[in-house]
This record gives C-alpha cells, sequence and structure tokens, in this order.
C-alpha cells in the first residue's frame, strides 16, 4: 500500500494534527483537516454566514461548507489522512458516498488530559508548527524551531472555548466513532503516550491495514 487512505478521529487535542505530520512525512500523502482549511478561511461569506461565528464558539461549522472542502480535496488527492471530519453522522455518511477508506484510527485519550493539551498549546503564525509550553516546548520561548516564526495560541483554545469543544465532541462526534466500531472498522490507538509512542502504535495499525 503505497498510497493509503487513512482517517484518523479523535477528540480536540487528541494529537490528530501532530500525527497526521508523522503519516504525511512517511507514507508522501495529503493531510486533508477541516480545520485548517476553516481556520484559512475564517471569514469567508457563506450562506450559513462565517465560519469564525461557529468556530470561536467552539460549535460546528454547518454540513454544506465542510463537505464541500472534503470532497474537493479528496477527488485531488491519491491517499490522504483525513483529520477533523466526519464530526457528526451526517457527515460520516457523507464520506461513505465519496470515497473507501484502508484505515479508521481512534486516537484515545482522557477528558483531564485533552484540557491541558489545548490551553498548553501553541502553533506558528508562519508554517503553522505544532508545540505545547509543558509537552514540546520550542528551544526559544514563542519563536518557532522549524521557521523563526512568531507563535500564537488558537483563538479557540481558551479554557471555556476548549470546554464548550469538548462537550460538543462527546454529542457529535462520539456517534461517529460508535458508527465505525459497529462496521468493525475502528482501530483504538492510545494517545495518552509520548508523541513518539503513540506514532509506533498507530504507524504498526497503517501497516497490518496493507
Ligand atoms: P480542528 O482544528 O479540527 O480542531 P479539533 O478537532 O478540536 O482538534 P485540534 O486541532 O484542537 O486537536 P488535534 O487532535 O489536532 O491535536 P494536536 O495534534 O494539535 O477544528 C476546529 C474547529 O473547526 C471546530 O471546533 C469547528 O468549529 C470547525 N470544524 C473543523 N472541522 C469541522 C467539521 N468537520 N464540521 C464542522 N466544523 C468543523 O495536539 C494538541 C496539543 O497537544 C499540541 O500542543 C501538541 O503539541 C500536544 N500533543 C500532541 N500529542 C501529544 C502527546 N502524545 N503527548 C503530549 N502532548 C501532545
Ligand atoms: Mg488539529
Amino acid at each position: 500500500m503505497s498510497q493509503p487512505k487513512i482517517l484518523l478521529l479523535g477528540p480536540p487535542g487528541a494529537g490528530k494534527g501532530t500525527q497526521s505530520s508523522n503519516i504525511v512525512e512517511e507514507y508522501d500523502v495529503d493531510h486533508v483537516t477541516t480545520g485548517d482549511a476553516l481556520r484559512a478561511n475564517k471569514d469567508m461569506e457563506t450562506e450559513h454566514g462565517t465560519p469564525r461565528e461557529y468556530m470561536d464558539a467552539g460549535e460546528l461549522v454547518p454540513d454544506p461548507v465542510v463537505n464541500e472542502i472534503v470532497k474537493a480535496a479528496l477527488e485531488d488527492a491519491d491517499g490522504f489522512v483525513l483529520d477533523g471530519y466526519p464530526r457528526n453522522l451526517s457527515q460520516a455518511e457523507y464520506l461513505d458516498e465519496i470515497t473507501d477508506l484502508d484505515l479508521v484510527a481512534l486516537l484515545d485519550v482522557d477528558r483531564e488530559e485533552l484540557l491541558d493539551r489545548l490551553t498548553g498549546r501553541r502553533v506558528c503564525d508562519e508554517c503553522g508548527a505544532n508545540y505545547h509550553v509543558e509537552f514540546s516546548p520550542p528551544e526559544e520561548e514563542g519563536v518557532c524551531d522549524e521557521c523563526g516564526g512568531e507563535l500564537i495560541q488558537r483563538d479557540d483554545d481558551t479554557e471555556e472555548t476548549a470546554k464548550e469543544r469538548l462537550n460538543v465532541f462527546e454529542e457529535n462526534t462520539q456517534p461517529v466513532i460508535d458508527y465505525y466500531e459497529e462496521e468493525g472498522e475502528l482501530v483504538r490507538i492510545d494517545g495518552e503516550g509520548t508523541p513518539d509512542e503513540v506514532w509506533a502504535e498507530l504507524e504498526a495499525a497503517i501497516e497490518d491495514a496493507a
């Protein structure tokens, strides 16, 4: 399997972005992530309003907006890692219609740990590289190791909005996990180890799916 099609599920802060970077590096696939795509177009006017109105409150952006992003991105990709989608059952049904998948993996992490990861996350304003003030700090505080860019906090990583995102996950996205589990397609990965430990388990699952 040279160009796998991987769905990476997990709650906010589980490490989807972190592990997607490893997958892209190892398997040379596209990283299709609705979160990044929406952040790059936060003030785009749609008939449902702007993405910002939903994102800064921790709520889901309406399905038609995200479905279109994913369809266009998957059409252009041979292999991919899909991160941040589907987030409700209707998106999962839509995904079933437009592609097949080689692996559905869930990064499993406790809620308490998730909140610490989210509120301590910093991202590079220039290249998007991902850090954590405690768990993976940059060499120089506030400065990106990769490109020297400024490290900022995401607008939705305040404690209040992060908590709301975790609630939205429980309500809307947990049923998606149950759906793949009932189909017998879900592979659970322990997301609580170090990033390298998580990657070792995830890479083994990808190789198994080949
Ligand atoms: P999105 O950007 O997808 O955010 P999310 O799902 O909440 O996930 P995060 O990006 O916060 O976490 P992650 O799992 O990528 O973790 P990361 O690797 O960064 O979505 C944002 C918003 O967009 C949504 O709220 C919604 O409004 C909208 N949206 C997006 N998709 C949508 C859709 N399909 N439908 C509707 N609306 C949509 O890691 C987190 C931190 O932990 C980092 O600091 C990292 O360094 C650290 N870390 C990672 N791994 C470890 C580890 N093993 N040990 C210790 N620390 C670690
Ligand atoms: Mg992410």
